[in-house]
């Protein structure tokens, strides 16, 4: 008897191929009924492959008395109720690393599309109203010289900053922990997060979502920002008061924005959406064919070790901790 796996969402194609040639597998789109109703009937269930969209609550959690694993598709996992899965014995993995060099790809397009007027450019010929080259026509802001502020050098803020320095940005950095090394060897420099927010002309968050870092971006956060700095986003929406940035952007009391996520997503707030100085994404930070399909089979991967009695390869840290 194959061993039954959950797969709430569906993703390539080559890795739920490979999922059905050793388990028997459900996909919950697929499903006219919830996740819930799923797990409730198919108690055998040992494995489910979640979703960032997904709210895996402990009530779901608690409707697959046999899960051995909750895999995440996503570096973030703050959809999932890790702490209660991490009582029932089941590990919960995600997918670091692989999706790290799309991630900070998009970070960079974020920071020189706002800065450069891209989308507004763009919008600007496409209807038609390019009349002639033009000595004031979208004028944006250098790059070089100016001061990138990363709030989290972790894996993706790192892979970013070495792109921005390549572009002569000067990186300076807050994170919870000082990393010394990387200073040495990058010329990145530490500074609190309020000098941070001061100094920076571009500020981009790359921390992971925690309900106790919600709005980290309040009001008072981004009332410390440059008045023409950007502020860039492609970690966790939760993280920031949306629409005090809208309100922001409208009065411009920033430069702009470029966000891939959102605090209540997929809905976005609407006056983000009429400014030319908001540059907006569908949450696409790892969205290349590549990291996409090796997320897939990370997941496959974590899922395989964990229904042979091994511990998989990418726990989550807290599980490490536990
Ligand atoms: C995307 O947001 C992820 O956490 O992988
Ligand atoms: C976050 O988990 C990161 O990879 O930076």
């Amino acid at each position: 008897m194959k061993k039954k796996v959950i797969l709430t969402q569906i993703y390539q194609d080559e890795a739920i191929e490979k999922l059905k040639e050793d388990y028997q597998l459900i996909i919950a789109e697929q499903d006219s009924r919830n996740l819930l109703e799923i797990l409730k009937a198919n108690t055998d269930t040992q494995a489910l492959i979640s979703f960032l969209s997904d709210d895996i609550n402990g009530e779901i959690i608690a409707g697959g008395p046999n899960l051995k694993i909750i895999a995440n598709y996503a570096v973030g996992y703050n959809n999932i109720d890790f702490q209660y899965a991490m009582g029932q014995g089941i590990y919960v993995t995600h997918t670091p690393d692989i999706l790290t060099n799309a991630t900070a790809d998009l970070t960079m397009a974020l920071i020189l599309a706002v800065s450069r007027r891209i989308v507004e450019a763009d919008a600007f010929l496409k209807k038609g109203e390019f009349s002639g080259w033009g000595a004031n026509l979208m004028l944006g802001k250098e790059l070089n010289g100016a001061i990138l502020g990363i709030v989290g050098l972790g894996r993706i803020g790192l892979a970013t900053a070495i792109r921005a320095n390549s572009f002569g940005m000067k990186v300076v950095y807050y994170d919870r922990n000082q990393k010394k090394d990387l200073e040495v060897r990058h010329g990145f420099e530490y500074r609190r997060f309020v000098d941070l927010l001061k100094i920076s002309d571009v500020v981009s968050l790359h921390i992971p979502y925690s309900p106790d870092m919600h709005h980290l971006f309040n009001r008072d956060v981004f009332d410390l920002m440059k008045k023409d700095a950007i502020f860039i986003n492609a970690s966790r929406g939760a993280l920031m008061d949306e629409e005090y940035l809208a309100e922001k952007l409208e009065n411009q009391t920033l430069f702009g924005a470029g966000l891939d996520v959102y605090e209540h997503e997929p809905r976005v707030t609407e006056k983000l959406k009429k400014l030319d100085n908001a540059v907006l994404v569908p949450h696409i930070g790892s969205a290349t064919t590549k990291a996409r399909l090796e997320m897939a089979m990370m997941t496959i991967r974590s899922v395989d070790r964990a229904l042979s009695g091994q511990a998989p390869d990418h726990l989550i840290p807290e599980w490490k901790r536990y």
